[in-house]
């Protein structure tokens, strides 16, 4: 029997769009003949539907009336349904998750899927929430003894409460040129460069836009972007690491996403220029790939995530930048050319083996307690 998939994403983010090219990249390569597919949308206001036409990249032309034919649906016990008269219960196998940024790649649904006894595939609710955090992750790969680049957080509220403070803190700590950063968003929005006091000030009020939170860090140097991805759930293998090429000092969004025009075909990731392998040494990669595979088991990895570095040819030095779980495109060109050759579709297929498997696990854990508690000062008359 077919295993029944939904496909969720879209997602109320700044990576909507992102999300939705990743999903549909993905459905191109899944195997039709063993997965029943349901297209789960959700849309920039945090609405769930589900229309076949989701699954053509076409059909988004004009999102608005698309959703006008769609059916909105809510969530129930092992699947979803249908809302009012005609309620169709949708039962799913498992949550293959597409999101990129909040509410998704956060842990955000994630919790919502575990509530409602969903199996889904890739980071838990700690290791998405973890991972989407630039701050609290860069603690983690510190604490697990990486280098990561000199940085300092700052709370929107402080900023508001008192911006000048923030300012003497940052440069007590930290020298010219900065990068600035929203904590909790990737595709390099909100993301800039700072070299004076006025380019700082301005760009944490943009990071502010996004996030509650803002990261402001010394930028690398004469380093160059090196990015390597790991595969797995108890098993984990590195992918091969690339050099992603960036146009300017930093690796924009429109590198990422926008290369050859308004008309190319958008592969999403795939699309950005890169040099795999990357141009560096054995040692240097290997030691990279035991990272990633570190990092990933650190934060209980499952499916695919990718891990950025900067590394400093001449010295042989690498420093963790961040986590994507999942990354753009999933990261498949990285495992289509390993020396085992893990083709697109066998890629999707581990890492819904691996989100079942987690599923079954969780079963060996009770997670509840026959306690004599309530009984007991029941009879003897209520809390008091
Ligand atoms: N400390 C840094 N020094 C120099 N460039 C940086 C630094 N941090 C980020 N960048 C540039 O900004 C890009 C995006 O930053 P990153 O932390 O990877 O966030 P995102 O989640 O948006 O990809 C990087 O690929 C790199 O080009
Ligand atoms: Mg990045």
């Amino acid at each position: 029997m077919a295993i029944r998939v939904g496909l969720f994403f879209g997602g109320r983010s700044t990576e909507h769009e992102v999300s939705v090219i990743t999903a549909l990249g993905a459905y191109e390569h899944l195997d039709k003949n063993k997965y029943e597919v349901t297209p789960i949308y959700v849309s920039k206001t945090g609405d769930f539907y589900t229309n076949p036409k989701f699954l053509q990249l076409k059909n988004f032309k004009d999102v608005d009336s698309l959703l006008l034919s769609s059916t909105k649906i809510n969530f129930s016990k092992g699947g979803l349904n249908s809302g009012g008269f005609f309620s169709k219960a949708i039962t799913l196998d498992i949550a293959f998750l597409f999101f990129h940024g909040s509410f998704g790649e956060d842990g955000v649904i994630q919790g919502l899927l575990e509530m409602y006894k969903i199996p889904y595939t890739g980071f838990n609710v700690m290791g998405s929430a973890v991972a989407m955090d630039k701050v609290i992750s860069k603690l983690v790969f510190q604490a697990l003894g990486f280098n990561v680049a000199k940085f300092v957080s700052i709370g929107r509220n402080d900023w508001i409460k008192d911006s000048k403070n923030c300012l003497i803190e940052i440069k007590k700590k930290l020298k010219f040129p900065l990068i600035i950063k929203p904590a909790d968003i990737g595709s390099t929005i909100g993301i800039n460069r700072a070299k004076t006091d006025m380019d700082l000030e301005f760009n944490i009020e943009v990071a502010a836009v996004y996030s509650d939170k803002i990261l402001i860090e010394e930028a690398f140097e004469g380093c160059i972007e090196v990015n390597c991805a790991a595969l797995g759930y108890n098993d984990v293998i590195p992918s091969l690491c690339e050099m992603p090429i960036r146009s300017g000092e930093t690796l924009s969004y429109e590198d990422k996403y926008l290369k050859g025009g308004k008309n190319a075909k958008s592969t999403g990731m795939a699309s950005l220029s890169r040099k795999i392998p990357a141009p560096i040494s054995q040692n240097l990669t290997k030691k990279i790939q035991e990272t990633t595979v570190k990092i990933f088991k650190a934060l209980e990895g499952c499916g695919v995530a990718r891990i950025d570095y900067f590394v400093d040819v001449k010295k042989e030095k690498f420093y963790v930048n961040e986590i994507n779980s999942p990354p753009g495109s999933l990261a498949f060109y990285l495992f289509e050319l390993l020396p085992i050759g893990i083709k697109y579709s066998q890629l999707l297929d581990r890492i819904i083996e691996d989100g079942l498997k987690r599923f079954e696990d969780q079963k060996k854990t009770q997670y509840i307690f026959n306690s004599p508690l309530l009984s007991q000062m029941a009879k003897a008359g209520g809390i008091n």
